[in-house]
């Protein structure tokens, strides 16, 4: 690859901004000062240092971002702001795409990266990968609705969901609302909101908890990112 495209993907600036760096005779490739970023690098076998610094490159990136409500999970969208443009443009240029989506409302965890595998294996119906889910129900959810959950949902489509775990958090009998949590195993097209549909009730504010073993940081504000550490990729690439 090209060694400004790889300074510009370990965060020392833009592909326009190393130029700088480069100008600068701060980088090494293989102890030789080198100010193109043209030169051509393998990231594998050359020894790249800035300011004397060994750079180790990572192919992927591994990021949770708390996702606010008005953003759509996809890479591009034509109206839309994306997810993608809650990134940094360091980090934009490592061309992450949304593992899996929340619709445009919801709110919570969403995990970016631009590692393929681990997508595809996450997604994969066969890996049944939980995720819970906090809701407000218009309606009052009952036992008799942690019954039908547990047995499994039929959609419209006619699509039957695995059992699901409903819990009740609260209920407000005058407001006629509930805030629960429920764990589903699948990711249709806005299944929590169909699966309440079912049982006649509506979801009137939705946000995802955790993937897998994977919290959502409560510490990260609505629109802010982080890595993911390395027990969190662990738990997901071993489950
Ligand atoms: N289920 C939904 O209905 N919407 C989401 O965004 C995620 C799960």
């Amino acid at each position: 690859m090209r060694l400004d495209k790889l300074l510009a993907n370990m965060g020392f600036g833009t592909r326009k901004t190393v130029k700088d760096v480069l100008k600068s005779k701060e980088v090494t490739v293989n102890g030789l000062v080198e100010k193109e970023g043209k030169k051509q690098v393998n990231p594998e076998k050359d020894a790249i240092a800035v300011s004397g610094e060994a750079i180790q490159y990572q192919e992927f990136v591994y990021f949770m971002l708390h996702k606010p409500q008005g953003v759509v999970s996809a890479t591009t969208d034509n109206v839309h702001k994306t997810v993608i443009d809650l990134l940094q443009p360091q980090d934009q240029s490592r061309d992450p795409f949304p593992v899996g989506r929340l619709d445009k409302d919801t709110e919570g965890l969403l995990i970016l990266t631009n590692d393929g595998t681990l997508a595809h294996n996450l997604l994969s119906p066969k890996k049944h990968v939980d995720k819970c889910y906090q809701a407000s129900i218009e309606g009052i959810v009952d036992e008799q609705d942690i019954q039908e959950f547990a047995s499994g949902i039929t959609l419209d489509d006619g699509f039957n969901c695995q059992s699901a775990k409903l819990e009740i958090e609260s209920i407000d009998v005058e407001k006629e609302q509930s805030v629960i949590r429920v764990t589903i195993h699948e990711g249709k097209f806005h299944q929590v909101k169909r699966m309440f549909e079912a049982v006649d009730k509506s979801v009137s504010y939705l946000k995802r908890l955790s993937m897998g073993e994977v919290q959502l940081d409560e510490t990260l504000k609505l629109g802010e990112y982080r890595p993911l550490t390395k027990a969190e990729l662990d738990s997901l690439t071993h489950s």
